[in-house]
């Protein structure tokens, strides 16, 4: 048995991604519509015990070595402090972070990091409070700013933001993010928006593109390109006004990263997903649930694995879209 979660190009999945929540408490227009949802149902759900018995499994048994933790909105999910101690204490101990949306970290961010968080991305789509409110449906702009001072000032480092750029509504914005991040300390990363929302609204016109992105910044800074090795990692990194700060660019549509790709997914009803664009999925809850030993899930696990595919088929004639929106997938 191989310790390694390898698929059949050759690529080694060491980065495990797990959903905690598919709820969420913003209603980005890009991922989803003002009503939200329908909600997985609690007893689909993976318990704590569940999902720590899977991601040891992982790190124990398929060589993770990462750990992100995402949603919908992870921190809807009670006691995560408590999911984290426990996975900090798996061994080989696993890095650790997690993806949110910041509302309600700012009080929470020590107790993380007392619990084992090594780092934390938020998403910030503008500094405009208006433009927040119209683009997350939300007026929660200064929840999070809060939440991204509050993880510096924890520890949390580096932390980065998240930012998707949609034409008309805040493009115009890529200076003023940049500005903040580099007064903040903070690490920005834009990202192509990808067609994964739930009302399959997304157009190709719409997304702003990383060439893009490169250009409006460069009306107010000089980038060159950061020498610091990619490896995995989906951001291409650039140095602003000669370094050492940085910018980042995920450039997944126009220059997709997947023959590099380093993650497996784990959604929050217990399905492995091997690729975020899968259109098949390994139900682990079900062998949990009846019993299996560790072996044959780790077994499952590999197999699903292996059938990854090369990349996603975004720029193919004939794309469709996962069934699940990004929001029930994990970011
Ligand atoms: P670090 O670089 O380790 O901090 O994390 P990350 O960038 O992988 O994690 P994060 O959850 O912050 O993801 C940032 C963005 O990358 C997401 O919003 C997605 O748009 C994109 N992304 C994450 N995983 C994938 C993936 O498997 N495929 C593609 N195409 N994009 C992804
Ligand atoms: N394309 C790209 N990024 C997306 N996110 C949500 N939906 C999309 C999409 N369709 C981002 C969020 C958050 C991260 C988890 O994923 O803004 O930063
Ligand atoms: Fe919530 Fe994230 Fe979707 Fe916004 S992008 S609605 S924060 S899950």
């Amino acid at each position: 048995n191989d310790p390694a979660l390898i698929d059949s190009f050759g690529r080694v999945a060491t980065d495990l991604r797990v959903s905690v929540t598919d709820r969420c408490n913003l209603r980005c227009t890009y991922c989803m519509p003002a009503e939200g949802l329908d909600w997985m149902p609690n007893e689909k759900i993976l318990t704590d015990d569940e999902l720590v018995r899977l991601v040891d499994i992982a790190v124990r048994l398929l060589g993770v070595t990462d750990v992100r933790l995402t949603g919908g909105e992870p921190l809807l999910r009670p006691h995560l402090e408590d999911l984290v101690a426990r996975m900090a204490a798996l061994r080989p101990r696993p890095r650790l972070a997690m993806t949110t949306n910041g509302i309600g970290f700012a009080k929470r961010a020590q107790a993380f990091a007392e619990a084992g968080l090594d780092r934390v991305n938020i998403s910030l789509d503008t500094i405009n409070r208006e433009t927040f409110a119209r683009l997350a449906r939300r007026d929660r702009l200064r929840h999070v700013l809060d939440a991204l001072a509050a993880a510096r000032d924890a520890g949390l480092e580096p932390v980065k933001i998240n930012a998707v750029l949609m034409r008309g509504i805040n493009d115009h914005e890529a200076v003023d993010l940049l500005r903040f991040a580099l007064d903040g300390g903070y690490h920005l990363r834009f990202i192509e928006q990808m067609p994964l929302d739930a009302q399959h609204g997304w157009s190709r016109a719409g997304m702003i593109t990383a060439d893009e992105i490169v250009e409006l910044l460069s009306t107010e800074f000089t980038l060159t390109p950061s020498p610091t090795e990619r490896g995995g990692a989906p951001a291409e990194r650039w140095l602003v006004n000669g370094g050492p700060a940085e910018v980042g660019i995920i450039p997944s549509v126009t220059r997709p990263f997947c023959a590099a790709c380093e993650r497996t997914r784990l959604t929050a009803d217990g399905a492995v997903r091997s690729c975020l664009f899968s259109t098949t999925e390994t139900d682990l809850r079900g062998l949990l649930r009846e019993g299996a030993d560790d072996e044959r899930i780790a077994d499952a696990w590999r197999e699903a694995m292996w059938g990854k595919l090369a990349g996603h088929e975004i720029n193919e004639a004939g794309f469709a879209q996962p069934i699940r929106p990004m929001s029930a997938i994990g970011g």
